[in-house]
């Protein structure tokens, strides 16, 4: 199961997440928001973001005007790797290296056919683990307000 998590700017995007979901044969499930009336983009990133951390889904794409807030905003939940990315290498690599379990995308940053590719990328690359895990690991402890010095 996929999360959705929109503000108002990442609306008009929202339809085309959904067909690469559908076209990978991908289960989602969409926290809104559901129209452009303005809303605050942390309350709909945390939608997403705590079904992606209680394990209710595998992952989550949140979507705004530029990627940045929504990113910020659920990377403040713990368990949330969350990769701001406008770039295939980027999508890629947060799968491969950083185990990104979510994906903001800007909506005004990036175009509807450069946003399908780089979430065909990202959803269908895997955690290479190995040396990343201890890596992935160590974010997790600075989460928990660990030293790793
Ligand atoms: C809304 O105007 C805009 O600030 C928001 O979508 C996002 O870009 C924030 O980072």
């Amino acid at each position: 199961m996929i999360a959705i998590g929109c503000d108002h700017a990442g609306f008009d995007l929202k339809p085309h997440v959904i067909s690469v979901l559908e076209e990978l044969g991908l289960p989602y499930q969409d926290f809104g928001t559901f129209s452009t009336d303005s809303v605050d983009y942390p309350v709909y990133g945390a939608r997403a973001a705590q079904a992606v951390a209680s394990g209710q889904c595998e992952k989550g794409i949140v979507l705004c005007g530029t990627g940045v807030g929504i990113s910020m905003a659920v990377s403040k939940i713990p368990g949330i790797r969350c990769v701001c990315c406008s770039d295939c290498y980027s999508a890629v690599m947060s799968r491969q290296h950083n185990d990104a379990n979510m994906i903001a995308l800007g909506a005004r940053v990036v175009g509807s056919e450069l946003a399908k590719m780089i979430l065909r990328l990202w959803l269908t690359t895997d955690f290479q683990a190995d040396r990343h895990a201890r890596r992935v690991d160590l974010i997790g402890r600075l989460e928990k307000g660990e030293s790793i010095e």
